[in-house]
């Protein structure tokens, strides 16, 4: 069977570069991996308050077996103020509760961060080590990815047209997926 990748997006915008990105990049992944768009738009605000037994949305747990049953993660997202953006960080939380079951533990990851202008959303980029680092999201630290000057990389039909990002987005596609080799795959499909 295939390993499982999640895609997590950190725009709802309907025409996210971010989501372009995500994309481009799960497209360059090999053959024997299998990646799925995450929804975390759908998910509500983390409340403590909702998070007992008898009350956790629906929705949250659904998300939270889903993370569960990945064998790695692909983050691809703007920054909002020099930050983290508000669906992103709210997903991460959601999964990381209740307090001792966090379902990130131990899963490797990869960040890709992406912005119009020239700086490549880097304070999205540095909150999210610290924040996954917590989690235990065993980030690839190398090659870093900071997508700056996106839109003039993807063409009309939201690929990617410039011959050095396709380049290297395809190294750091394969720099993923030996990433994600090196842990025990989740026995789930
Ligand atoms: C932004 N944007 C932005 N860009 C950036 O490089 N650094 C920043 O700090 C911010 N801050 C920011 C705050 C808020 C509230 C919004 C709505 C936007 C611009 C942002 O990068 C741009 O809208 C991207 O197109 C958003 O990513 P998607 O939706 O294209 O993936």
């Amino acid at each position: 069977s295939k390993l499982n990748i999640g895609v997590f997006v950190g725009s709802l915008r309907r025409e996210s570069f971010s989501r372009k990105i995500a994309k481009a990049v799960a497209g360059l992944l090999p053959e024997d991996f299998q990646s799925k768009l995450v929804d975390i738009g759908g998910l509500s605000l983390y409340n403590q308050d909702e998070d007992t037994p008898e009350t956790t949305p629906p929705a949250w747990v659904v998300f939270r077996q889903e993370v569960k049953a990945l064998d790695g993660l692909l983050f691809v997202t703007p920054e909002y103020n020099r930050s983290v953006t508000p669906v992103l960080k709210n997903a991460l939380d959601i999964a990381s509760r209740p307090y001792g079951q966090n379902v990130w533990s131990g899963k490797p990851g990869v960040l890709i961060s992406v912005s119009p202008g020239q700086l490549g959303a880097f304070g999205a980029y540095h909150h999210l080590q610290q924040t996954m680092a917590y989690l235990n999201i065993i980030l690839l630290n190398q090659p870093e990815v900071y997508i700056s000057n996106v839109p003039s990389l993807l063409d009309a039909k939201g690929e990617i047209s410039n011959p050095q990002t396709q380049k290297f987005l395809q190294t750091f596609a394969a720099a993923f997926a030996q990433w994600v080799r090196l842990f025990p795959v989740k026995q789930t499909n």
